[in-house]
C-alpha cells in the first residue's frame, strides 16, 4: 500500500518535472522575442534609412507644469495622432520635429527645455574641457535633447528603417483652467493639414489625450513625457 503511494508520488514528481522541462522552450523564446524586439543590429545605407521627428507639444501652466496636450485629428485614418514627419534634406531634426507640429496643426510649437531630463549625451566641451566622461546615463539640466527615438522597419519588412527623434514641445497658447479641452481654430493658411487629411485640432487634458490617441506607441510617448516633466530632481 504505501508502496503504491510512494509509486505515486514518485510518477506526478516526474510529470512535474517533465511539464517544467516541455515549458523551459517556451519561456527562452519569450525572452528571447523581448530582447529582440528591443534590439537593432546592422547597418543601414541612406537608400535603406528614412529620418522622422516629431514632437509632444505640450501646453504648461505659469508654474511650467505640463497640463494639455495639442493633437491632430487625421480624417482618412479616423485616429487622434501626435505630429510627426521625415525631416527635409538640410534641415536638423529638432527644427523638423516643431515644422511638423505647426503643419499639422496649425500652431508654432517651439522645444521645451525639459528641467531634468535623462540623456546619454555628454556635456560640451566648452563646459567640462576635455576630460573623457562617464558613459552612464546623467540628467541633463533646461535640455531640448530628444526624449525618446522610434526605431520601425518599414517596406515589407526589414528593406528599410525609419528612425523617429521625439522632442518635448510646447505650444504658446495661454493655458486656461476654466475652459475644457479647446478646440482650436480650423485649418490654418500656410500648413499642410489639408494636403496630409487633418480635419480637427484640438487641446486634451493629459489624461484624456492619452485616452484619444489611436496607437500604442503615442500614448507611451504622452506618458514617459510627463514622466519625465514631472519628476523630482
Ligand atoms: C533652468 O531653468 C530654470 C527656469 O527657467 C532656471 O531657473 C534655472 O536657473 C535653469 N538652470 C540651468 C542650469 O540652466
Amino acid at each position: 500500500m504505501s508502496s503504491l503511494l510512494g509509486d505515486r508520488r514518485a510518477y506526478a514528481a516526474l510529470g512535474a518535472a517533465a511539464v517544467a522541462i516541455a515549458t523551459l522552450p517556451t519561456i527562452y523564446l519569450a525572452l528571447k522575442a523581448t530582447f529582440k524586439s528591443k534590439r537593432v543590429e546592422g547597418q543601414y545605407t541612406s537608400r535603406e534609412f528614412v529620418l522622422a521627428a516629431g514632437a509632444v507639444p505640450f501646453q504648461f501652466d505659469a508654474f511650467g507644469t505640463p497640463k494639455r496636450v495639442l493633437l491632430a485629428h487625421h480624417a482618412p485614418l479616423g485616429a487622434w495622432l501626435l505630429s510627426k514627419g521625415r525631416k527635409d534634406e538640410g534641415e536638423d531634426l529638432a527644427t523638423a520635429a516643431t515644422r511638423e507640429v505647426f503643419e499639422e496643426t496649425g500652431y508654432p510649437c517651439r522645444l521645451h527645455p525639459v528641467p531634468n531630463l535623462p540623456t546619454c549625451a555628454p556635456l560640451p566641451a566648452e563646459l567640462v574641457g576635455t576630460d573623457p566622461q562617464p558613459h552612464s546615463t546623467r540628467i541633463a539640466l533646461n535640455s531640448t535633447e530628444p526624449f525618446m527615438i522610434t526605431l520601425r522597419p518599414i517596406a515589407f519588412g526589414m528593406l528599410k528603417l525609419k528612425l523617429i527623434f521625439w522632442y518635448i514641445g510646447a505650444v504658446d497658447v495661454p493655458y486656461d483652467e476654466a475652459s475644457a479641452s479647446s478646440e482650436m481654430g480650423g485649418v490654418q493658411p500656410g500648413t499642410h493639414q489639408i494636403a496630409e487629411g487633418f480635419d480637427e485640432v484640438r487641446l486634451f487634458d493629459i489624461e484624456e489625450a492619452i485616452e484619444k490617441l489611436a496607437f500604442d506607441g503615442d500614448r507611451d510617448l504622452v506618458r514617459t513625457a510627463v514622466s519625465i516633466l514631472t519628476a523630482k530632481p
